[in-house]
């Protein structure tokens, strides 16, 4: 049965050619449509956007009582695949103790400990919590595992609830390798990358990402960095980055120059990353990830200044046990317009149509294009950031 969707007060297609005339700030961005309809059909593609008053008959009608409907957001970045408890580190952040990545270890041992189904049931939790809250796509990482076997069965039950998963063997260097950096390394670009990556078809990660941050004496520097992207690549994954998190280093530059999807955190750069990241765009997308810096009590990263300079910006959550334990697309996306200078229609942009890019997908509301909604109690899209904490945004059941 085909659905015709009527009611929307504002429909944001992420198309530009497709708004409506009016010249409201953030309408050529969007691809706004006033007073708009929608037809999807019975195996839930969009075969239908416009006006209203032109929509065709279809089997069945739901009136969405003059809302906003907006593309359903895409977090790209995440690491769902946790057990374990660390609001205690929390607690010690926000009177003074600062983040250095050490408590990644608490996780590993939480996680190693815990049953598949224990994990299973945690993963798919948080993936419903983020769709009661708009999120319709999530990339899931790796990296609380840590051993081959830990990681494949981190990447087993990320893969049960979507197809964008990223190998995060390169999280941190884990205790038992303190002392023997390298032959970790060795081990993440030697039998767990061919694990993980067996052949292209069966591959149980889309990507590999590393946390390229030598301000961590847990996490990577410029070179292991390297090393763990190019073995990525050689075996057939797209490449994502951490970088620049704690203070200035060679995460950003390092992906830029190897093509990544997308850089994350971006928090502390300097002219010549963001000279980089202009460059490299419409290939490499930067990511801010505006709840670490809330969760961490950090200066947040200048968007305005990556925009005006010509960068891609997407917006995620990082949605993690240490930096940000927040699976809110719409918490980030007021964060985005209050705290990084972002207007309220670039935040949408970004948690949307941009944070897709970096996941080689598409996210219009276009025929053709698979009815990821979601639905605003509200007229406009505006109310994301102006409702900040509200919780008025969820995915859309078709
Ligand atoms: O994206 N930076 C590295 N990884 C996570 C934090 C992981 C943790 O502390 O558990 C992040 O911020
Ligand atoms: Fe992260």
């Amino acid at each position: 049965m085909s659905l015709l969707l009527t009611g929307i007060a504002e429909l944001t297609t992420n198309d530009p050619a497709r708004a409506d005339g009016h010249t409201d700030p953030g309408d050529g961005l969007l691809g706004i449509v006033r007073d708009a309809a929608l037809v999807v059909s019975a195996d839930g593609v969009i075969e239908w956007v416009g006006p209203v008053a032109e929509a065709p008959d279809a089997d069945d009608r739901r009136d969405l009582g003059g809302r906003a409907v907006i593309p359903g957001f895409v977090d790209s970045h995440t690491h769902l695949v946790f057990a374990g408890d660390r609001s205690a580190e929390f607690a010690a952040r926000m009177t003074g103790t600062p983040y250095d990545g050490g408590g990644i270890a608490v996780s590993v041992a939480a996680t190693r400990a815990a049953s598949d189904d224990e994990l299973r049931a945690l993963v798919a939790a948080r993936v419903a919590e983020m769709r009661a809250q708009g999120t319709t796509t999530v990339e899931i990482k790796s990296g609380y595992g840590l051993t081959l076997e830990d990681e494949l069965r981190s990447l087993r039950i990320a893969r049960e609830l979507t197809p964008h998963t990223t190998f995060l063997g390169a999280h941190v260097v884990p205790r038992e390798y303190a002392s023997d950096r390298a032959a970790y390394v060795d081990l993440v670009t030697g039998p767990m990358l061919a694990a993980v990556a067996a052949d292209g078809a069966t591959s149980l990660a889309e990507s590999i990402d590393v946390f390229c941050e030598p301000h961590s004496a847990h996490a990577f520097d410029g070179d292991e960095a390297r090393a763990v992207l190019e073995a990525g690549r050689a075996a057939g994954l797209a490449l994502r980055v951490h970088g620049n998190q704690l203070g200035h280093g060679p995460g950003v530059r390092l992906a830029c120059e190897l093509g990544a999807r997308s850089v994350d955190h971006c928090t502390f750069l300097d002219d010549a990353d963001v000279e980089a990241l202009a460059a490299a765009r419409g290939t490499t997308v930067a990511t801010l990830l505006p709840g670490v810096e809330f969760s961490t009590r950090s200066p947040y990263p200048d968007a305005r200044h990556l925009i005006d300079a010509g960068v891609d910006v997407a917006i995620a959550s990082d949605c993690n046990p240490g930096t940000c334990y927040s699976s809110s697309i719409p918490f980030a996306v007021a964060l985005a317009v209050r705290e990084m200078g972002m207007t309220p229609a670039e935040a949408l942009h970004a948690a949307t149509a941009v944070s897709a890019r970096s996941l080689g997908l598409d996210r219009r509301i276009a025929p053709g294009q698979p009815a990821q909604l979601a639905v605003i109690d509200a007229p406009s899209h505006l109310h994301l950031a102006y409702r900040a904490g509200v919780p008025i945004v969820r995915a859309l059941d078709v």
